[in-house]
């Protein structure tokens, strides 16, 4: 009778944690659909011009009081993007629009309202303090290029890929960086596909075809191959089987090993992984040359020797890692200071670009000493709003000391000691402010999915680190990305997207 007196009652508190979970998240999606009317910003205010809507600038946003600052942000892109989960857009395991976040949503739920334009910054000056803007978008208005002044300035603008001048990349390869990368990916997977399928084709043609070759064995071009083969084992090969011999996925990377950022032991397993998928791995590959059909590279022999070999493909992904943005070399070349930086803006330790007065700089295009995460990004964009947030609230205190210390001098009937008192405790507080610690990273560890519902994960755990890898650890890396979404928006369409292709399989139709 006890234990089914237990049983009941833990049948009613789970019963109760679903009722609370759902009734927390349908107050969230109530709060977020009627925002609190915004209060217009303050002219007399600073203007603080953020440039980009990417991990960095938007985990500042969340967190500045804008109250406290004429808030301008710029970015050609009007939405924030997930992209953890941008590899798995790329074979439709989950839609684009799934992990977009439009800028203008995250805005509206800020006290005060915040400026918002859908423009490329083409340059910045640091001596006349603004930025040159111009309209990138297809429809233009009688101006698409303007300037926009600034009195404090964040630099998010993120990166781009690398090619090291290679010949026929740009022309020849796609990117994995942007929803549009995504969907051209998308498409031309299914070209390939298609055109395989192509009365009379040869079956060299279709090997060539169906080649799908993967350039950089990074965490992007790990997972956007496994995800590829996924693809092909859970769809593709349902549908047209007799492509069964024919599709093969190559991964080039120029090091040792791919993930070279993770521990040996994973390494060890993600390559061994991948294998088992017939994922085939060309690791002290360096590519050299791309042309429409081929890709040229140099191996690396156990003898010592080298070897050049050229590989036919359908479809040519580069995720050779990150370069620096035009912008911002354009902006290092004006600063005498930055002309021994070479991966971005060097900063210190509060994220100030060296060598400038009111110019910071966070994410993948600042240079300070970390690597280019979302992690990292998203934890300097919420330091930099609470320096700012701090910054506003000195100012303010200041300014109140200046005023109460005026009233002692020349106000008659002013109580004094009760003035000194205040302007005492004003002065503390303010020192509190100004003692605002250096921006300090704390990772929390690094995951990746391998494919074949695996994933591998370099998690901190107290003062040490865990490494594991497989299905377990594929439900962790499922339910902190989950967790990690910008919203609950987000989440319910990630959740729906996993169970349709999950359900019904991927969606091989090509738009
Ligand atoms: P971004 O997020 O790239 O944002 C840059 C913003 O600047 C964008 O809004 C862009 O439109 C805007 N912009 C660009 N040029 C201009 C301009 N001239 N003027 C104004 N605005 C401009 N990291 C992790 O920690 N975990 C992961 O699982 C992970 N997965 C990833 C998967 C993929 C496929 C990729 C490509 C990256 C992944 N990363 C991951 C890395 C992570 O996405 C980046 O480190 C992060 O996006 C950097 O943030 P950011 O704010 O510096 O730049
Ligand atoms: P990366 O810089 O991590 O990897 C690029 C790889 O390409 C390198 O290993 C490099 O040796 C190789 N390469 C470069 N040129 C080459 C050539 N010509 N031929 C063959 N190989 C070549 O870049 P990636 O994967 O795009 O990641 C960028 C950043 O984003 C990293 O900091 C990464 O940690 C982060 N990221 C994290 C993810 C995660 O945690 N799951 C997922 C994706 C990115």
């Amino acid at each position: 009778k006890r234990g089914f007196r237990k049983l009941r009652f833990l049948w009613r508190l789970t019963y109760l944690s679903l009722f609370a979970g759902i009734g927390y998240a349908g107050y969230g999606i109530w709060l977020d659909r009627h925002p609190a009317p915004q209060q217009q910003p303050d002219p007399n205010k600073k203007t603080l011009v953020v440039l980009g809507t990417g991990w960095g600038s938007v985990s500042l946003l969340k967190k500045l009081d804008t109250e406290n600052y004429n808030v301008i942000v710029i970015s050609p892109r009007n939405f924030f993007l997930f992209t953890p989960l941008l590899p798995s857009c790329t074979t439709g395991t989950i839609e684009h629009r799934s992990i977009m976040e439009p800028i203008r949503a995250i805005l509206s739920r800020k006290k005060t309202s915040v400026q918002f334009f859908e423009a490329e910054a083409s340059s910045i000056d640091p001596d006349r303090k603004v930025v040159k803007i111009f309209d990138d978008s297809e429809i233009k208005g009688k101006i698409s290029e303007t300037e926009v002044p600034y009195d404090m300035l964040v630099v998010g603008v993120g990166s781009e890929t690398a090619t090291f001048g290679i010949q026929g990349v740009n022309e020849h390869s796609c990117f994995l960086k942007e929803i549009g990368d995504a969907q051209r990916i998308r498409k031309k997977i299914m070209d390939c596909v298609e055109t395989a399928a192509f009365k009379d084709q040869s079956p060299e043609e279709i090997d060539r075809l169906l080649h799908m070759v993967v350039v950089g064995g990074g965490p992007t071009g790990v997972e956007f191959a496994a995800e590829l083969q996924d693809f092909f084992e859970e769809d593709i090969k349902n549908l047209i089987p007799e492509f069964s011999h024919h599709f093969h996925v190559t991964l080039i990377e120029a090091l040792p090993n791919v993930l070279p950022s993770f521990s040996k032991q994973l390494i060890e397993y993600t390559e061994s992984t991948l294998k088992e998928q017939t994922i085939d791995i060309k690791t002290k590959t360096v590519v050299k040359k791309v042309t429409d059909r081929t890709v040229e590279a140099q191996c690396s022999l156990p003898s010592g020797s080298k070897e050049t070999i050229v590989l036919t493909y359908g479809l040519l992904v580069w995720a050779a890692g990150n370069a620096v943005r035009p912008l911002v070399k354009d902006l290092m070349s004006k600063i005498p200071a930055q002309k021994d930086s070479r991966r971005g803006l060097a900063v210190n330790e509060y994220l100030v670009v060296q060598g400038t007065r009111d110019v910071w700089a966070l994410g993948d295009c600042a240079v300070a000493g970390y690597a280019p995460t979302a992690q990292v990004a998203a934890q300097e964009g919420a330091f930099l709003a609470k320096l700012f947030n701090n910054m506003a609230k000195t100012e303010s205190v200041e300014e109140e000391i200046q005023n109460l210390s005026s009233s002692l001098n020349v106000k008659p009937g002013v109580n004094a000691a009760e003035t000194s008192q205040t302007i005492e405790q004003l002065e503390q507080q303010l020192k509190r402010v100004r003692d605002a610690k250096p921006f300090h990273y704390s990772h929390q560890g690094s995951l990746a999915y391998i494919g074949s519902e695996k994933a591998v994960a370099d998690v901190s755990w107290w003062n040490g680190n865990i490494a594991a890898g497989g299905k377990l650890t594929y439900l962790f890396w499922r339910s902190a990305y989950l967790s990690m979404c910008f919203s609950t928006r987000n989440r319910f369409l990630v959740i729906n997207d996993w169970l349709k292709s999950k359900t019904f399989g991927r969606d091989v139709s090509r738009e």
